[in-house]
């Protein structure tokens, strides 16, 4: 819910953002590279920036599920 409230939040200053629970498999690693405290547990990576509108990845879109394939409203009539 953090990152989801983050990455509205990033929307509306401009910024894209993808995040990455894969980074968690390599702990050691990422925290080698980015000089992370022993203190702390890496759980996520998020990616951060402008997106490049022109790259054709960038215009992949995936499908959603219907909203009412998956909840009800009641007591909203
Ligand atoms: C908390 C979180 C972690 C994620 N980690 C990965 C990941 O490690 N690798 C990956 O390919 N997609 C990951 N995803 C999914 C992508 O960020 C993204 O949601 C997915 O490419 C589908 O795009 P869409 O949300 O626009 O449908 C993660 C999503 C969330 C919410």
């Amino acid at each position: 819910m953090y990152m989801q409230t983050f990455m509205l939040l990033a929307v509306e200053q401009g910024l894209a953002t993808c995040p990455q629970e894969i980074w968690s498999v390599w702990p050691r690693t990422v925290a080698r590279f980015i000089g992370m405290p022993d203190e702390l547990m890496l759980f996520a990576g998020m990616s951060l920036g402008y997106e490049d509108t022109q790259s054709p990845l960038n215009s992949f879109r995936t499908t959603r599920a219907p909203l009412d394939s998956f909840a009800s409203f009641l007591g909203f009539n």
